[in-house]
């Protein structure tokens, strides 16, 4: 242990503060497979996640990481099995009354993105009162995208313009990505500067499509319940090593 924190410690070292990613967003995903591996039901991942979640959300605090997306449930992860799906709204709501005075302590703001209208009841009162408590907090904005998909926050922007155009609140003419991203559900927030994806896979399974057209993108093979604060330095670490050119020379 001892061993452990000084590691972190000195690998914290090495951060250069006044280049920290604004903004990190993480694709935790791995939660099943971290389960099945030790032959227990895919759920006891999702349990051992939620550890990954707290340890997490802690660290990018203290490192004074400005926003956190962290991606819970995709709009294409209603395929599941209903007693997956119930277990992951049931987690959902255990995490935030369990937390939200902790987060809240910790000036955390909490901010879900995707479409909550469709989720059931108890988690709709759980969101409200965690928003509701945190939201004059001015340290991490956690957002929790919960029912998010890219491409359906992408439609829900085009809809909401569209109507602003036959109110004849706005031109066609006046419609820019400036208006775009102030569409969607990240409005007034920066886009994500580094995207962290666990368990192998290489792709955004349809996360933040928009915003992350010039995020450099971190991969590891590490399962989401074995992520911790030495991986998500190292990805901070690498970030720092990559040239952001945005399209310049
Ligand atoms: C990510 O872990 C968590 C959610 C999508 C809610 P998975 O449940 O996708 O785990 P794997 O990818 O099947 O191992
Ligand atoms: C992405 O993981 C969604 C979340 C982490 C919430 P998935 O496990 O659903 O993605 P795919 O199916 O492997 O692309
Ligand atoms: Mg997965």
């Amino acid at each position: 242990m001892a061993f452990f924190l000084r590691k972190i410690k000195d690998l914290t070292s090495k951060i250069d503060k006044s280049r920290l990613p604004v903004h990190i967003g993480i694709i935790m995903d791995g939660n099943g497979r971290w389960a099945q591996k030790r032959g227990m039901m895919r759920i006891y991942g999702h349990k051992a996640g939620v550890k990954t979640v707290r340890e997490i959300v802690k660290a990018c605090s203290e490192l004074g990481i400005k926003y956190l997306t962290l991606y819970a449930f995709s709009t294409e992860n209603w395929k599941r099995p209903l007693e997956e799906v119930n277990f992951l709204m049931d987690l959902l709501v255990e995490y935030l009354s369990k937390e939200v005075n902790e987060l809240n302590k910790n000036n955390v703001k909490i901010n879900f993105i995707g479409d909550i209208s469709f989720l059931p009841k108890k988690c709709k009162v759980e969101i409200d009162r965690a928003q509701n408590i945190t939201k004059e907090n001015d340290g991490l904005v956690l957002n929790i995208a919960l029912n998010y998909g890219g491409r359906d926050e992408i439609v829900k922007a085009v809809k909401k313009i569209c109507h602003k155009v036959v109110n004849k609140e706005l031109s066609i003419d006046a419609i820019t990505e400036q208006i775009v991203s102030e569409n969607l559900y990240t409005q007034n927030q920066p886009d994500p500067d580094l995207i962290i994806r666990t368990s192998g896979e290489k792709r955004l399974s349809n996360f933040l499509l928009w915003q992350s057209a010039y995020s450099e993108l971190w991969f590891t093979d590490v399962l989401w319940p074995d992520f911790n604060k030495k991986h998500l330095i190292e990805a901070i670490l690498y970030y720092q090593t990559r040239k952001r050119r945005f399209g310049g020379i």
